[in-house]
């Protein structure tokens, strides 16, 4: 039987409560389904002051704009600890305008990760730039500062480093390059909010962050919806402007802009999330610690790569993204498929291998870390109200793939209560680390 070992859990759980489904023979301790989502869970709990929110706004009749995305403003401003906080349509947009902010025009180059969503470099080609799509490190999936560095043209004019997974990209190495180029830093901070980096909240760190309030991220709008961050009152001054058609006074139009504003309902219903978003990330945090305890229980890591905690800061556990290697990530997906166990692959075709951007001249074997991590990698399921027997399932049916569907009995389930923070930052998380070294080390 798989228990969850105390070090694994928040510090005011009792082992009691989590275990109390526990005594079951293992086979039964499978569920027959695990979804890779479930936001119906996040809603039921809030389902009633939501739906007030949405009528207050509605009764009020302001729905473009207005007090509630005012406050929210404000309100992410304290939470990030950055002065300006300037909400928009999307986290698409919001990168948009992070480079019309910064006068990027066609021709420019900007230096961005191939291994990201789509909408990372699609801003850039938006304005006429060309993306310069730089490798990334292969343990933390994140832009590869070397690479960048080699990559820095007369032409560049901007870095946009992906803080992908809810994990901080490497801001000791790519600030100085950024600095001694004379660089623009825009973070595309959209799976991270509430990440830090040696204690300061991403999109804060360079010139200005982009963030999505998409459904599925750590703190999702009931649509569409997106923020920007800044230090800079220049860039926070120019943002303001353009996300309003540039308009300032109304029908005077001082640049041109887009049209992306946030609407009045989305920041009612996001300030309801907003005070439950530490507790939500401690939790996915928790998911992550358990995971890698149940991985070692089964003695997977010979099979699989799982990620690593960040020792510099704040990890938030967007996605927790497992690495299956000798051609195998397929047919396990499959396998999981078959046993209603959901995944999903980010991403599985690279940027620069992408359809639309032939014409820019890229090639298979151009960025292998990053060609390497599309075939290999796989997200599990890590939102906050995951079950701990979810999770066993999981890697239960991971194990059976791999033909190894006993666990070891946890030698953590004898180290009495640790709370999660020890468990993702501590000691056992930097010995798990050093365990797997470099991905060209490890056998997976
Ligand atoms: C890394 C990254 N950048 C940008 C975006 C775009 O955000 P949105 O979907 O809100 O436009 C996303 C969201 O999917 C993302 O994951």
């Amino acid at each position: 039987m798989i228990r969850p070992s105390a070090s694994m859990l928040p510090a005011n759980t009792s082992l009691k409560t989590v275990n109390s489904t526990d005594d079951r023979p293992e086979a039964e301790s499978l569920l027959p389904s695990v979804g890779l989502l479930a936001l119906d869970r996040q809603y039921a709990g809030l389902r009633e002051e939501i739906r007030m929110a949405i009528e207050r706004v509605c009764d009020s009749g302001r729905f473009i704009l207005g007090p509630d995305v005012h406050e929210l403003e404000c309100e992410l401003a304290r939470a990030l600890r950055v002065p300006h906080v300037i909400s928009c349509a999307s986290g698409s947009d919001a990168l948009l305008l992070a480079l019309l902010a910064l006068g990027i025009k066609v021709g420019d180059e900007v230096i961005l990760p191939s291994y990201t969503f789509f909408a990372t470099a699609s801003a850039v080609t938006r304005l006429g730039a060309v993306p310069i799509f730089a490798d990334i490190d292969p343990i933390t999936y994140l832009i590869d500062p070397a690479d960048v560095e080699r990559k820095i043209s007369q032409r560049t004019r901007a870095i946009m480093p992906v803080h992908l997974f809810g994990r901080t990209a490497n801001m000791d190495a790519l600030l100085p390059i950024a600095r001694a180029a004379g660089l623009p830093v825009v973070e595309d901070a959209a799976q991270s909010i509430l990440s830090t980096w040696h204690g300061n909240c991403s999109g804060a760190l360079g010139d200005v962050g982009c963030f999505s309030f998409y459904p599925t991220k750590n703190l999702g709008g009931i649509g569409d919806g997106g923020f920007l961050t800044t230090t800079r009152d220049d860039i926070a001054a120019s943002l303001k402007l353009l996300r309003v058609h540039g308009m300032e006074p109304r029908y005077y139009h001082q640049v041109v802009g887009i049209n992306s504003r946030l609407d009045s309902i989305q920041a009612a219903v996001l300030r309801v999330k907003l005070p439950h978003l530490n507790d939500w990330t401690t939790a996915r945090q928790s998911n992550a610690a358990r995971y890698m305890e149940l991985f070692s229980q089964y003695d997977l890591e010979h099979h699989v790569v799982v990620p690593g905690d960040e020792p510099r800061g704040r990890h938030v556990w967007n996605q927790f993204v497992i690495r299956v290697s000798d051609g195998r990530r397929d047919a396990l997906r499959a396998h999981l498929t078959k046993c209603n166990v959901g995944t999903e692959i980010y991403y599985p075709v690279p940027l620069h291998l992408q359809k639309c951007f032939e014409p820019l001249g890229w090639r298979t074997g151009d960025l292998p870390a990053t060609e390497r991590a599309a075939d290999e990698t796989l997200a599990l399921p890590i939102f906050p109200e995951l079950e701990p027997a979810e999770q066993r399932t999981v890697v239960g049916r991971i194990a059976e793939f791999f033909g190894t569907p006993t666990p070891r009995r946890s030698t953590a389930d004898a180290t009495g209560s640790a709370s999660a923070a020890q468990a993702t930052n501590g000691p056992h998380f930097l010995r798990r680390m050093k365990a797997v070294g470099r991905a060209d080390d490890v056998r997976c």
